[in-house]
């Protein structure tokens, strides 16, 4: 008797899928919102080593996912470290958005897709406050206020995250990989409401 294993005989009834993954050099990553400062928008920003497409494809939560889209454009950025790494900065503005209505969205391109991700448009009430989280001198070897704005921001506690100034000491060391990492860590923040940043006294070179 040979035994049978059941996923074996589920396998044999599927068409077998050969799967690749996505070259590293494709795959989006440090993606973060930004506000445009019009009612109804929202800028998606991410980063790629080489060249792709941008795109960003979303739909209201509860919906169907991924009914609209949206392109924007790369800008090739140069680190000025010896190095001069490069990479590809993404920039896609969604326009039309419902006040108030939250949105999943993915961003990349056919070469590769970010995690799924969600926002809620600005409130355009007159009588709407937004709520803020506020701070500055986030390091990244010692994030210990990041587990907590993470779980804040994913519950849907804040409307904009202002940081103002001193990110990751310094974003530019290691040929702007400690930049990379950070940008990368708080991915878990900004991707899911609007991260406005202005420089601190580390940033000013
Ligand atoms: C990515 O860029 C590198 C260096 O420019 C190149 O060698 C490689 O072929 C590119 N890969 C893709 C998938 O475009
Ligand atoms: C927008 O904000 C106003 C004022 O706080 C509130 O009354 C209204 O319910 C909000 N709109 C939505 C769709 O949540
Ligand atoms: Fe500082």
């Amino acid at each position: 008797m040979v035994p049978v294993h059941a996923a074996c005989v589920l396998m044999s009834l599927v068409p077998l899928l050969v799967l690749g993954v996505p070259p590293i050099w494709t795959q989006p990553e440090q993606v973060h919102l930004s506000y445009p400062g019009e009612p109804g928008s929202m800028g998606v920003t991410w980063t790629t080593l080489n060249k792709t497409e941008s795109v960003v494809e979303y739909g209201l939560m509860g919906g169907r996912l991924f009914d609209m889209s949206a392109k924007g454009d790369a800008t090739l950025f140069v680190d000025s470290g010896e190095e001069k790494r490069k990479m590809y900065i993404h920039r896609v503005t969604l326009t039309g958005l419902k006040p108030a209505a939250t949105y999943v969205y993915h961003c990349g391109s056919d070469e590769g897709w970010s995690d799924v991700f969600f926002f809620t448009a600005l409130n355009d009430s007159a009588s709407f406050s937004p709520r803020f989280a506020l701070y500055g001198d986030l390091g990244n070897e010692n994030p210990q206020s990041l587990a907590r704005l993470q779980k804040e921001t994913q519950l849907g506690m804040y409307d904009v995250i202002l940081h103002i100034g001193d990110f990751a000491y310094d974003m530019h060391e290691d040929n702007a990989r400690i930049g990379d990492e950070f940008m990368r860590q708080i991915q878990s923040i900004a991707a899911y409401v609007p991260y406005m940043t202005c420089p601190g006294n580390h940033e000013s070179t």
